[in-house]
């Protein structure tokens, strides 16, 4: 007699009353009524109630030894639920099964935590026992969507004659960008290959040899510190195309977004997206993904304040700082606490020196500094603040770039804390135009903002050698409320300007040539103009979920410390191993 499956555990419905039907899935829960057992039978597709009746006692008796999580294989009728078990929520939920045969293939101990969506569980243990946490409902949602929304873009390139091509998992370190994952070679001793950290140098050699257009969803991997947005390994939808402009690339994903949202949420997504520059998005939001679900925008008040009495003000101004602020509308009566709290934020969490406030209320303004500030002075900071009586306007001084920065958190701070986010809104934005490098204090040496094949604006390429620091890319990003989901440029194709540019990112012409040789070398051959860009898997369906987290829409995700708990890697290996790799560890690691 087969125990494999008829149906599974979603389908059955009135129309199958009357069947013999074979299920296969887990006990989720059983109720034991005395002479009926009832017992939530669960699977990837959904619930069936089966009853065991007493009329069969050896049926009967093995039920009651049932218990959650045993896996099992059940024969019998469908029959109509009695009138008052009838779940009309649920697609099973006007038929049972009335049992005739059990089979146990596994049982179980009793789980860590309960398989059921909001469990009071902490997330070390669920990814302990990641294996059960993938059984929770929402879980099994998240990686459903995952897997449709991957078909979707599949789907979408290769009608559009794109070609999906597997680039190299061991490929050389690049120094640039996030930190490598090294993977020692046995056979070639001393040398390391490193795990991609995107496949952005082969993605432009396939525009090289011909490919014309190339995608690929493809594992990365960054040493790089955690966030609830980042992990070490995640996934890229990664594409490049041959003789394409900017649009090009901006028309084909917006089809692609408006194409996911419409297909898998049902959503209307309007294009062509918004867009603004780098230097926009800075000076307006103080972010270069910025949050559009509301609207507070940064104002420069710098010229309202820089001769007047209140010290701070004048001196930032004259050392070229800025003086910004923010309305919060309908604000203005807030207590003294919740002002002191609000500057706690600013200071802690948006990294300010100091949060200076002003309340407009029956026609008067008073001002956290008032008494070096003249009325007229604090009318003009009300004015170019945009802010209307009942109003509160919050405002920071400080050195730029810096104080645009600070300003952008604490508008976010405000804008969660206030309630102001329209969560039932999709903003998408491209952000344009990023400066090409950025100069690093630290190393007193500049580095690509985005990385270092990104072409220069055409008409920019004069100021690389005498003012790197004010040429603006051809790169662009993709932000869906307040987060990068993709980011990519229009590359240099030519071996002069790359080595133009590696020149401005202090890297030789010998190092460029040890390190970058093959693609300079593949610039000489006839190289196209080309470009392209990368998406986050994840974070795409993290904010399609709702989710609070990429692990969230990974099956078997790292934690915080960049560790699996649940198979406890990264791990020591044995000496004969390392030997075998010709490594041996330094003290600071063995202990
Ligand atoms: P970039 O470094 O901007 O560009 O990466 C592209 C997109 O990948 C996602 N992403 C991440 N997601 C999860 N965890 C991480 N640690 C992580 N790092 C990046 C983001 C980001 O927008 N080769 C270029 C693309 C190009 O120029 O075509 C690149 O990798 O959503």
């Amino acid at each position: 007699m087969s125990w494999l499956r008829t149906h599974t555990c979603g389908e059955l419905t009135t129309d199958d009353k009357g069947k013999e039907v074979v299920l296969n899935g887990w006990v989720a829960t059983r109720r034991d009524l005395g002479g009926l057992i009832f017992i939530d039978l669960r699977d990837r597709y959904g619930i069936t109630q089966i009853v065991f009746d007493e009329s069969n006692s050896d049926l009967h008796g093995m039920a009651e030894q049932l218990r959650s999580e045993y896996t099992i294989g059940v024969r019998g009728k469908v029959i109509s639920r009695s009138k008052e078990t009838i779940n009309p929520d649920m697609k099973t939920g006007q038929i049972e099964v009335e049992v005739s045969g059990l089979k146990v293939y596994s049982k179980a101990e009793t789980p860590p935590f309960e398989i059921k969506n909001d469990i009071p569980t902490n997330e070390e243990v669920r990814l302990r026992y990641r294996y059960l946490d993938l059984r929770r409902p929402q879980m099994q949602e998240n990686l459903l969507l995952r897997s449709d929304v991957a078909h979707t873009v599949r789907n979408f390139y290769h009608e559009r004659s794109f070609v999906e091509v597997e680039t190299p998992v061991l490929m050389r370190s690049t120094p640039e960008g996030a930190r490598d994952y090294l993977v020692p070679s046995r056979v070639n001793a001393g040398k390391f290959f490193a795990l991609p950290q995107s496949p952005q140098t082969y993605k432009q050699l396939l525009m090289v040899s011909g490919m014309d257009r190339y995608f690929q969803i493809v594992k990365c991997f960054r040493d790089e510190d955690l966030r609830a947005d980042r992990q070490p390994e995640f996934t890229q939808i990664d594409v490049e195309m041959s003789f394409v402009d900017e649009e090009t690339i901006y028309s084909t994903h917006e089809e692609l977004m408006a194409k996911i949202w419409k297909k898998h949420l049902g959503k209307e997504i309007e294009t062509p997206f918004k867009r603004l520059t780098y230097h926009e998005a800075m000076s307006r939001y103080g972010s270069d993904k910025p949050e559009l679900r509301f609207g507070v925008e940064i104002n420069d008040i710098s010229d309202d304040v820089a001769q007047s009495g209140f010290k701070i003000f004048n001196t930032t101004v004259s050392k070229g700082g800025k003086v910004l602020s923010i309305t919060v509308p309908g604000e203005g009566t807030m207590g003294r606490g919740a002002l002191d709290r609000l500057t706690d934020k600013a200071q802690n969490e948006a990294g300010a020196a100091g949060m200076i406030f002003m309340k407009l209320n029956e026609g008067e303004i008073t001002c956290s500094v008032g008494k070096f500030l003249d009325e007229e002075t604090m009318q003009k900071m009300a004015d170019s603040s945009g802010a209307k009586d009942g109003d509160l306007v919050l405002i920071l001084a400080g050195p730029q770039p810096d104080v645009y920065k600070q300003m952008g958190t604490l508008r976010l701070i405000v804008g969660e804390q206030f309630e102001m986010i329209d969560h039932s809104q999709n903003r998408f934005l491209w952000v344009t135009d990023f400066p090409l490098v950025e100069w690093s204090k630290e190393d007193q040496r500049y580095y690509a903002l985005h990385h270092p094949f990104t072409a220069p604006r055409d008409e920019d390429l004069e100021k690389m050698d005498s003012d790197p620091a004010s040429v603006n890319a051809k790169a662009y990003d993709l932000v869906l409320n307040g987060s990068e989901i993709g980011g990519g440029s229009i590359r240099i194709h030519d071996s002069e300007t790359q080595q133009k540019m590696f020149r401005v990112l202090g890297i030789g012409k010998e190092e460029a040539e040890e390190k970058f040789g093959f693609l300079l070398s593949a610039f000489k051959y006839g190289a196209p103009p080309h470009g392209g860009i990368a998406l986050g898997l994840d974070r795409i369906i993290m904010l399609m979920a709702g989710a609070g987290s990429l692990r969230d829409v990974i099956a078997f995700p790292k934690n915080q410390k960049a560790q699996s708990l649940m198979d406890n890697c990264p791990d020591s290996v044995d000496e004969e191993q390392l030997k075998e790799l010709h490594i041996s560890l330094r003290k600071s690691a063995l202990t």
